[in-house]
Formats: C-alpha cells, sequence, structure tokens
C-alpha cells in the first residue's frame, strides 16, 4: 500500500513510516521540517550508524546514496530503504574515488560513518598504516571533496580522542587531547583534517554504540548469557551507550541546520549525571530480554590483561544539544529495551 504519514518529526510519526517501510509498504512523510529536501551521501552504511542513517533519511523525506567498501550494499536484508537505495562502491583510502564519487553525486550533505572500528587489532603492527588511511586520511579526503562541492559533513568521532581520566564528564569543545590508543589517535587526526578543512561541519562524538546492523556489547551478552550463568564485566569503565536508531534521528536534526561545531550525543542518563558502567549495561540488557544470568562485576585490573589501554571515564556532556535546540536522544535503558525487540534478541 502507498500510505502518506503526517508529523514524521514526532516520535509517532516517524515510528509508524518505519514499521511502513519495515513492512514492505510504500510509505510518504510530510511534517514539520522546514527547508528543501536534501541529497545526502552515506559511507559506511554496511556498518550500524550508517545503516540506520540512511533509513532516518528516507523516512524524512531527503535522498540518500548509500556506500561501502562492498561491491553492493552487505547489510542486513531486513527489508528497509537501505537495502535498495542507490549504491556506491568506494574505498574511502582512495583519494581519487572518493573526490570523483563525491564530485559526480554533488550531495548537500555527507555522513561519514565508515571507519575501522576494531580497537583491539588496531593495535597490531601490520594493521597501523591502515588504522592511519581510512580514520585519518580517508576522512581528509572525505573532507576535501565536500568543501570542492560546498556540502556539509558530519563526522562520527569518539571519547576516546580524550585520555580516560578523572570523573569530569568531558565537554564538546575540550580541546585537551590525549588519545590512549592507535584507534583513538586515528579519530582525533580524523576530526582535525574535518576542522581544519571545512567551516560547515558537525563533529560529533559518540560512545559504546549499538544498532541492529552489525556486531557489538550486547548482542555478544545476549549471546555468551544463552550458554552461561554468570559472566564478569567490567564495573570501573563509565560513560552512557548510543543506540544508532535514536543517533541517525538527531544527525538528521543536525544537517537540516547551520548549527556547526563539536557535540557530544549518547543516550542519556536517567537521572542527570548517573553514568553507568559495561557491568549496569550487561545488567539491564539481562533484566530487559528476561534472561536469569547474574553478572560479576569486576576491575579492569581484575578483568585481565588487554593488549590496549581503553578509557575509565567516557562519561559525554551532552547539554550542547540542548543549548541549540536539540532533541536529545531518550533514556539509555528506553533505548536497551526498543533494540531488544527491534533485533528480536
Ligand atoms: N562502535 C562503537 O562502539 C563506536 C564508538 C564510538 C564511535 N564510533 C564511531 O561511529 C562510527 C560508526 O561506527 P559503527 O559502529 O557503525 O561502525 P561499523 O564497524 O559497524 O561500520 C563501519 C563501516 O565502515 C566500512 N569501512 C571500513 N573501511 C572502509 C573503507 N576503506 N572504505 C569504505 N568503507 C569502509 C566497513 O565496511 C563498515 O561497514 C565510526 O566512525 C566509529 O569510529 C563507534
Amino acid at each position: 500500500m502507498k500510505i502518506f504519514v503526517t508529523g514524521v518529526t514526532g516520535q509517532l510519526g516517524h515510528d509508524v513510516v518505519h514499521e511502513l517501510v519495515k513492512r514492505g509498504h510504500t510509505a510518504i512523510g510530510s511534517g514539520g521540517r522546514s527547508g528543501d529536501d536534501m541529497k545526502v551521501f552515506v559511507t559506511g552504511v554496511g556498518g550500524q550508524l550508517g545503516h540506520d542513517c540512511v533509513n532516518e533519511l528516507m523516512i524524512r523525506g531527503h535522498e540518500a546514496v548509500g556506500s561501502d567498501i562492498q561491491p553492493s550494499y552487505a547489510g542486513v536484508n531486513d527489508g528497509t530503504a537501505v537495502v535498495t537505495v542507490p549504491y556506491v562502491q568506494l574505498d574511502i583510502t582512495d583519494k581519487e574515488a572518493v573526490k570523483e564519487t563525491i564530485e559526480d553525486l554533488k550531495p548537500d550533505v555527507i555522513i561519514h560513518c565508515a571507519a575501522w572500528t576494531a580497537v583491539d587489532a588496531a593495535e597490531d603492527e601490520e594493521n597501523r598504516a591502515k588504522v592511519d588511511a581510512i580514520n585519518h586520511l580517508g576522512t581528509r579526503y572525505i573532507a576535501e571533496a565536500t568543501k570542492a562541492v560546498d556540502a556539509k559533513m558530519v563526522y562520527i568521532s569518539t571519547d576516546y580522542v580524550f585520555d580516560g581520566q578523572g570523573e569530569r564528564p568531558w565537554q564538546p569543545d575540550d580541546k585537551n587531547y590525549a588519545p590512549l590508543n592507535v584507534y583513538g589517535l586515528s579519530k582525533l587526526d580524523g576530526e582535525l583534517a574535518v576542522s581544519s578543512t571545512l567551516d560547515k561541519y558537525f563533529i560529533v562524538r559518540i560512545a559504546w554504540v549499538f544498532g541492529l546492523n552489525g556486531k557489538n556489547f550486547i548482542k555478544t551478552m545476549i549471546n555468551v548469557g544463552k550458554t552461561h550463568d554468570t559472566v564478569r564485566v567490567v564495573n570501573d569503565q563509565i560513560g552512557t551507550p548510543t543506540y544508532t536508531y535514536d543517533l541517525a534521528r538527531l544527525l538528521v536534526d543536525m544537517v537540516e541546520t547551520d548549527k556547526y561545531g563539536y557535540y557530544h550525543a549518547t543516550n542519556s542518563e536517567s537521572t542527570p549525571g548517573e553514568y553507568i558502567s559495561w557491568a549496569d549495561l550487561a545488567e539491564e540488557a539481562y533484566r530487559a530480554a528476561g534472561m536469569d544470568v547474574k553478572v560479576l562485576r569486576v576491575t579492569t585490573a581484575e578483568y585481565g590483561l588487554s593488549k590496549v589501554a581503553r578509557p575509565f571515564n567516557s562519561r559525554l556532556d551532552k547539554s550542547k544539544l540542548v543549548e541549540n535546540n536539540f532533541r536529545p536522544l531518550p533514556d539509555w535503558k528506553d533505548a536497551v529495551s526498543r533494540y531488544l525487540k527491534e533485533a528480536k534478541l
């Protein structure tokens, strides 16, 4: 069926369009937005966030072109718009290909979600040049091409650009960068490439990502819980998680404005300032999934040696979103329970 839905910037209208598309109907959304529809190029659509960004753009009536390194869309085949929208194969480390692709498409906006995200493997000597090529140089090529077509760019980054010390929540405009590991350094270099090349950019730092399309901590916990009645999880790394479905809404809200700059965006604390540990996240996932699994809370030191240093303090202060009239992401517990249903975990 072809269905016209009003009020798609509200929660209900938005979720109705999402559901209709998943069920194979043609949904035409309207309402709330000022300005013209935009053409948006999204990298990393084979991953968690890129997948949800394309779907969000389509719900909101924009034109999306997806891209990743695979010959064709290789993410989950869930019947949503991302499976069928135009797709361009692009290796972002190929400078000429990035330039040609973006100059041919002439998008109004580029949402850059592609990245090397394997934090442990990034430390291996044989991977270091590749990590830099993707997260730093690839991002630079995209920023340069964005400038050539006078578009807006969104770059997704991480609290790993900071050193993870202390308990003070990191502010979006903090400049005391000190990444602890190779991945963090490469993401910082990506940020600096964007901010030194462009004026029209959004650098959005997120943490502890979970989404439908890819691997993440919650999926791992649910799978481990099927065969174990106790799991050990660290309780001294503190932050808040980010549901890509919720983040995608915010990113589209952002690109419909010109409120450029640095932002922090994760799901909200249940009580302001009440950040959580990975152990809290695991416990909530088991509770919401109705699984009887005990979480043994351990320190990072007790958990055992890891080849990569991770930040203890991943607290991201998100108040700049509200100050700029953006809708913050919903409460993290609400996000976990919606995610478990959506992902059928
Ligand atoms: N996953 C997390 O916990 C986390 C935390 C903080 C920030 N981030 C950032 O959020 C963004 C999205 O993360 P995600 O979890 O959706 O990532 P993901 O790993 O699910 O997807 C990344 C995508 O990038 C693509 N890619 C890798 N190399 C490429 C290349 N050379 N050319 C083109 N595409 C390439 C991959 O094929 C993959 O589909 C990334 O910038 C990441 O650094 C992630």
